[in-house]
């Protein structure tokens, strides 16, 4: 059976990456030491998927803080004439173009059609205009401007926005016919971002919207459960920043004919429990957008680490359950842009070009002008190489008589992992700023007797500590933890409480690995003093503290704790406040068999 035949059959089946099947292929030549491989299958008439299968990416982007790689997935539409939906990164260079190439002639796709522009999607873009210099580009305003500074090659190009459609015909095999409606969708996670609808098949591709990091041979959603941490953890670092665009991005989508399959740009396509990932992207984003104090975390698009650093602050400031609006200086409209600065009860900006073009001059007034001084405000280095010195801005801001949130954020190399934690943790400082009233209102609100009740449970008190290490750098993290109970003998595992303001909770995630210090009742007031402390953004949690460095995987063992337990997580469950971590204990020493744990009783349990 030939491969166009195969696809005919509409089967969804996926192909195992290391198959030598027709419709996978293995990285060809000049191949990276990651593993790499193509699936490509039919998910509806006329429709095939083309998925990147990258299974080792493990970036210290936050967004990969999962580590179980992630796919680019790409779509070719056959009506009348032939549409394909975003390329790939261009590290699938070697092995994709030729499996496009057995899928049809570069000149025989007519339209090609840009979600976004960031580059693990428009990693080919060049080299598809270079087979097909006719073919069109289709994609918003903003998307075309972004790729002419992007593939320097001359381009066809239609600028679409909500409601415009580019109608395919009908597929003279099938009889279907293939017309798309496009919805504009900035923020999600790019301020280019477009969705576009197929009336014929009911698909919606949404590239970042919806996705998740996470590579399997699964080309649907057929195990919910193991990928709905991904969904929620990708939801929390991209989506939840712009909680306000997905909402309406979704009202939008309410606007639709039934949607039968959401098509993602990364992770498995979602079908078979499609109304699940919709509803939480509601609960989620209402959740998210119903109060009213909110951050303005500013970036210039395409600009130095702008992106990446101002994803860091965004995403500190959610983990302090603090409102966070994105806001890119290049691409927000000039009367938007005013009424987000103006509104915001905090804006967060970043070092710009020291000599930026005229429509980023015109934004960076338009934002100074927007700033009053009962706003909080924060400031970081975009690292674009010719910024204006991050001292400059900060004394502009400190002359329009602002609150600071955070000292200025230096960024003097290509950010490392310890940098993007320090942004983190500067903007979770800022969220607990911004919803320090909300949190002393709910602590009163408690019922006294019920409170004092609750106050009665007790628990050890142990000091949790990780260090993580990969490419980008060391991260490490320590927190005073009570709320740790054992939870299961075989194999021995336990849980601990960590509320989700915490930075050492961007340590903890699944598969991590965390040392449990438990502390001794004859000698913990040092340790607890010291870790009790409020630490800058960044700062060393462990200077001038006895530990065994190597003790134990995971973190350090502190010299002065009684034991250390050597935990890995396998679980996460999601409480209002805290994460509730599972962990499985591997390894574990006690230092003098005769001394008692420290306890940690309390009066009331309204707070620790
Ligand atoms: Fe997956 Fe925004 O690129």
């Amino acid at each position: 059976m030939s491969l166009r035949k195969e696809m005919d059959t509409m089967s969804s089946t996926s192909v195992s990456p290391l198959s030598s099947t027709p419709s996978t292929q293995a990285p060809g030549a000049g191949a990276q030491p990651s593993r790499l491989s193509l699936q490509c299958a039919s998910i509806a008439p006329d429709t095939t998927a083309i998925r990147s299968l990258d299974w080792d990416r493990s970036r210290f982007d936050i967004e990969f803080g999962l580590r179980n790689g992630t796919t680019y997935n790409a779509f070719l539409i056959r009506g009348e004439r032939t549409a394909l939906v975003d390329t790939s990164h261009a590290k699938f260079r070697d092995s994709w173009l030729p499996l496009l190439e057995g899928q049809i002639d570069p000149t025989a796709i007519d339209h090609l059609i840009v979600s976004h522009t960031e580059p693990d999607h428009s990693g080919l873009i060049g080299d598809l205009i270079d087979r097909h210099p006719d073919i069109e580009i289709v994609g918003s305003k903003v998307a075309i401007q972004f790729l002419q500074d992007q593939v320097h090659r001359p381009f066809r190009s239609r600028a679409v926005k909500s409601g415009e459609e580019l109608d395919l015909g009908t597929n003279p095999e099938s009889g279907v016919g293939h017309r798309f409606s496009f919805l504009s969708a900035p923020n999600l996670h790019w301020p280019d971002t477009i969705f576009s609808f197929d009336h014929g098949t009911g698909i919606l591709y949404t590239c970042d919207a919806f996705g998740l990091h996470y590579c399997s041979e699964d080309l649907f959603d057929v195990d919910p459960g193991a990928i709905a941490p991904d969904f929620r953890f990708y939801y929390d670092c991209l989506m939840a920043p712009n909680a306000r665009s997905v909402l309406q991005a979704l009202k939008r989508m309410d606007g639709l004919p039934e949607i039968t399959t959401i098509a993602v740009g990364h992770g498995p396509l979602l079908r078979e429990h499609l109304p699940l990932w919709i509803g939480d992207y509601r609960d989620w984003s209402g959740q998210r957008s119903a109060g009213e104090a909110y951050a303005a975390v500013c970036y210039i698009s395409q600009y130095g680490f702008c992106d990446r650093l101002s994803q860091a602050i965004a995403h500190g400031v959610g983990k302090a359950s603090g409102q966070v609006q994105l806001v890119d200086l290049r691409a927000t409209d000039p009367q938007e842009l005013a009424a987000l600065i103006g509104e915001a009860s905090a804006v967060v900006v970043p070092t710009w070009p020291a000599s930026p073009d005229a429509d980023l001059q015109k934004a960076i007034g338009t934002l100074l002008a927007a700033l009053h001084p009962k706003q909080w405000v924060g400031c970081y280095d975009a690292f674009g190489g010719n910024d204006e010195p991050i001292d400059t801005l900060a004394g502009q801001l400190r002359n329009l008589g602002q609150k600071w949130a955070f000292e200025p954020l230096r960024i003097r190399q290509v950010p490392s992992g310890a940098d993007y934690q320090r942004c983190e943790e500067a903007g979770t400082d800022l969220g607990q700023l911004l919803t320090r009233e909300k949190t002393i209102a709910a602590m009163k609100a408690l019922d006294g007797d019920l409170d004092k009740a609750l106050g009665r449970l007790s628990g050890g008190l142990y000091i949790v500590t990780a260090r993580q290490q990969d490419e980008a750098g060391v991260r490490s993290g320590a927190m005073v933890a009570s709320w740790v109970s054992q939870a299961s003998f075989e194999p021995p595992g336990l849980t601990v409480a960590v509320a989700k303001d915490r930075a050492i909770e961007a340590l903890m995630q699944v598969g991590d690995r965390f040392v449990l210090n438990v502390l001794r009742e004859d000698n913990h007031q040092p340790l607890l003093r010291h870790f009790l402390r409020r630490f800058p953004p960044g700062a060393d949690r462990f200077a001038g503290v006895n530990t065994l460095e190597g003790a134990a995987a995971g973190g350090p063992v502190l010299g002065d704790a009684l034991a250390f337990l050597g935990c890995r997580v396998l679980q996460r469950m999601e409480g209002p406040d805290h994460w509730i971590i599972y962990a499985v204990v591997e390894e574990g020493n006690v230092a003098d068999t005769t001394a008692a744990t420290a306890v940690h009783h309390r009066k009331v349990g309204n707070h620790y």
